[in-house]
């Protein structure tokens, strides 16, 4: 027996959420549907303006990030759209895309550390970047390759603050950010952004890649779409591209 409280479907009778398909069709916008769908409940107008700026923050990083890249390459090999797509999410792991799941559960975790034992933001903060570094591991949601101040953080941070959605969580990303200024400056990147307003909206960290796969799942279908339609298929690394470095040339014999 299967058991599901998200929708129900029966012949000419659609129920989502306890919500009628048809009257949440054209009415509710999709990102609204969305958290409709994880949470169980409608979003407010505040969380359903939130929620839709997350999603359009993850949408698409151009060519570079392994997702795209991946999509890209299988879409040239000549197989469906759906296959190409899928290639990309495959991609989305602990090191691309995970740093919100990563960084909302260390965020949540330190937060509920904070609270039992009346710690201040910077208390926490510090106690936090000195556990990390005694496991040698970097914080999630810190530091850029490319931005020093990433637009996406500034935008997402800006409307939290507007819409009073910014709580704890955010608090005490900011007071990580302060930390870090003390040594080596570090920017909230946009998968930092994000773990901190979902943790504040009350989200499970479970549940941190689900905000990146749904944007970036519509850039994926742009970029193979894109692929398909404009590019030489069967792209290759050329020779000079690649280095051999294994045993030099022998016989059988040796
Ligand atoms: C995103 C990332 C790979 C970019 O790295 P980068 O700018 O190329 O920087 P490097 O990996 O060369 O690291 C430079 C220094 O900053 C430190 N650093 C970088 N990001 C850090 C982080 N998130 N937490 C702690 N220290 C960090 C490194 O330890 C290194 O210190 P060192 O110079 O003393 O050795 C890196 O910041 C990172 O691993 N961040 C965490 C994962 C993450 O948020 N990923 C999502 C990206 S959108």
């Amino acid at each position: 027996m299967w058991q599901t409280k998200i929708s129900k479907v029966e012949p000419d009778h659609i129920v989502t959420r306890g919500y009628r398909q048809e009257n949440l069709i054209g009415t509710v916008p999709f990102a609204s549907v969305f958290f409709l769908l994880i949470k169980g409940e409608m979003p407010d107008e505040k969380e359903a303006k939130m929620i839709d700026a997350i999603i359009t923050s993850s949408i698409d990083h151009s060519v570079t990030p392994p997702s795209t890249h991946a999509a890209r390459i299988v879409a040239s090999a000549g197989v469906p759209l759906p296959s190409a797509v899928a290639a990309g999410i495959l991609a989305v792991g602990d090191v691309h895309g995970g740093a919100i799941e990563d960084g909302a559960r260390i965020l949540q975790e330190w937060v509920k550390l904070m609270n039992k034992n009346e710690w201040s933001f910077e208390q926490t903060a510090q106690k936090l970047l000195a556990d990390l570094k005694e496991q040698r591991r970097r914080m999630p949601g810190f530091g850029h390759r490319l931005h020093k101040n990433d637009p996406r953080t500034k935008r997402l941070y800006e409307m939290a603050d507007d819409l009073k959605i910014s709580k704890e969580h955010m608090k005490l990303s900011l007071a990580l950010k302060e930390e870090f200024a003390k040594g080596k400056a570090l920017p909230i990147n946009v998968d930092g952004a994000i773990a901190a307003i979902i943790s504040d909206m009350g989200f499970d960290w479970k549940l941190g890649k689900a905000f990146f796969l749904i944007g970036r799942c519509a850039g994926l279908i742009a970029h193979v779409y894109e692929e398909m339609t404009t590019q030489k298929p069967m792209r290759r690394m050329c020779e000079q591209e690649v280095t051999y470095d294994g045993p030099w040339e022998r016989d059988l014999t040796e």
